[in-house]
């Protein structure tokens, strides 16, 4: 079993699409195991997009995260973090097909809805950024 990192980002929020991409991960069968509406400090947000930090839009993209509330979630599920990335769809919006998240969403990449970890690593390094461990429900005590 997987858990990836989801953040629904502030035009996401702002546009009303929480709900539905919820229910989208739900229907797929993932679990949510920790949720919390939030804003990102600029710390967190440089944190967790510094892979990108020589990138020209680096600045436009710590503006942009840390511009209002976001929701992050952590989903569990059979190969939670591909499957993830494929409900969400390519980083451009332009490029995503149609019934994937920012395929029907989004439209440019700047702002495209949400984000997804891209690897088993990044997943465990940004649940352990946004969450802590007791934050994280465990459904297998559950009777
Ligand atoms: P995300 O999956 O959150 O990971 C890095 C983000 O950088 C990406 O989604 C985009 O929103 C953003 N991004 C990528 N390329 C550009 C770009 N050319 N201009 C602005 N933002 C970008």
């Amino acid at each position: 079993m997987e858990k990836t990192f989801v953040m629904v980002k502030p035009d996401g929020v702002q546009r009303n699409l929480v709900g539905e991409i919820i229910n989208r991960f739900e229907r797929k069968g993932f679990q949510l195991v920790g949720a919390k509406l939030m804003v990102i400090s600029n710390e967190l947000a440089e944190t967790h997009y510094g892979e990108h930090k020589e990138k020209a839009f680096f600045g436009e993209l710590v503006d942009f995260i840390t511009s209002g509330p976001v929701f992050a979630m952590v989903w569990e599920g059979e190969d939670a973090v591909t499957t993830a990335r494929n409900l969400i769809g390519k980083t451009n919006p332009s490029e995503a097909n149609p019934g994937t998240i920012r395929g029907d969403f989004g439209v440019i990449v700047g702002k495209n809805i949400i984000h997804g970890s891209d690897s088993l690593e990044s997943a465990e390094r940004e649940i352990n950024l946004f969450f802590k461990q007791n934050e994280l429900i465990s459904y297998e005590k559950q009777v």
